[in-house]
């Protein structure tokens, strides 16, 4: 308790000192004498705005949190059946979607207080394509293996191609989840071909345009908000280098160099760069020439730079994972790799937390 009254007052002051608000004392003393009737205390709308923002910017892992501040917040704490859920998602698809003119957004759901039992979303991303095993075969996404059986498990069913998009899970307490598919026309989804290689589009290759992280827990001031689904656009090493390039996922670097008729058999030739290159540049193209929203990994280290102006002029300190801030593409061509960050968390912030199946 004295825990989330610390937590709590200095959320607070930190929302009137940078929102040049009056009043501080005031709020203050209503926000402990709440905490201490009710054990908890609830956002204003205000600060729940602020505080879904600043957990952004204190996101250590992300390269893209110069845009922070423009992100859009839907207030849904009032949301309290499973089609209540579906409905305010489904706007959320919408609203980030804007086609193709991605709008930085966040959905956020009451938060885990006495009384009210908690929602929590099944899915990792509002998005995903499923994932199967047959034998040592795979079919789709290798990521959504677990996920995708527990779809089929409430009675789901695939139609078991490299992209079938997994419905909405949401779960209200101790209930039976319910799931509803997503509706197509609210799924943007980019077609991959190569601006030179005409043989890239008949490898059938495509990835949706909004990544929309449903799984992580939002914390501010010292309240636990555990469904939260928030977006970004995506950076293109993402979907190049990593989602259709790691071996453990769609592990297309092979079929990728064999169609440039590179030598794979000797890593010598760099044929698992190469390959990358390409893919990550057929990705950036289709993105741009769908007009959906993508960015590449010098102009996002830039853009990171100006983050960091920016925050020096504001006084404060940035934090940092290095580890994940490089890009996984030529790391050592962006000024992120040549610096040292400090990977302290701030509290207010985005967790992982346990899965809830
Ligand atoms: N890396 C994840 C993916 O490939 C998405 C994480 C969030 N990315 C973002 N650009 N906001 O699906």
């Amino acid at each position: 308790m004295n825990e989330l009254v610390a937590e709590a007052k200095a959320f607070i002051e930190q929302f009137y000192i940078e929102s040049e608000k009056s009043g501080v004392e005031v709020r203050l003393q209503q926000v402990e004498e709440e905490i201490a009737e009710t054990g908890t205390y609830i956002h204003t709308k205000e600060e729940l705005a602020f505080g879904a923002k600043l957990a952004w910017r204190n996101s250590n892992r992300c390269i893209g949190r110069l845009f922070w501040n423009s992100l859009h917040v839907f207030d849904e704490r009032g949301a309290s059946s499973e089609e209540d859920v579906f409905r305010a998602l489904e706007r959320h698809l919408e609203f980030a979607s804007n086609e193709g003119r991605i709008r930085p957004a966040i959905t956020v759901f009451r938060p885990s207080q006495q009384g009210a039992p908690d929602i929590r979303l099944w899915n990792h991303q509002l998005l995903r394509y499923a994932g199967y095993q047959e034998g040592d075969a795979y079919i789709g996404d290798p990521h959504s293996i677990d996920f995708t059986k527990k779809c089929e498990e409430l009675g789901w069913k695939g139609d078991r191609t490299d992209f079938d998009i997994l419905p909405f899970v949401v779960q209200i307490g101790e209930n039976l989840p319910q799931w509803k598919p997503v509706r197509k026309e609210l799924v943007l989804e980019v077609d991959l071909r190569h601006p030179e290689f005409e043989w890239f589009s008949d490898l059938g290759l495509k990835w949706y345009g909004v990544p929309i992280i449903s799984d992580m827990e939002l914390k501010i001031g010292g309240i636990s908000y555990k469904a939260a689904p928030f977006n970004g656009w995506y950076m293109e090493t993402e979907i190049g280098a990593r989602n259709l390039a790691d071996v453990e996922r769609y592990n297309l670097l092979p079929k990728v160099a064999s169609c440039m008729g590179l030598d794979t058999s000797r890593a010598i030739t760099l044929w698992k760069d190469k390959a990358l290159i390409e893919l990550n540049i057929a990705v950036l193209h289709s993105f741009k020439e769908d007009g959906v929203s993508i960015v590449d990994h010098h102009t996002a280290a830039q853009q990171f730079r100006l983050f960091e102006q920016n925050e020096q002029h504001a006084g404060r300190e940035v934090t940092g994972d290095w580890t994940w801030l490089i890009p996984p593409v030529s790391p050592a061509a962006t000024h992120i790799f040549h610096k040292a960050y400090d990977n302290t968390w701030k509290s207010t912030n985005y967790f992982y937390q346990d899965k809830p199946y």
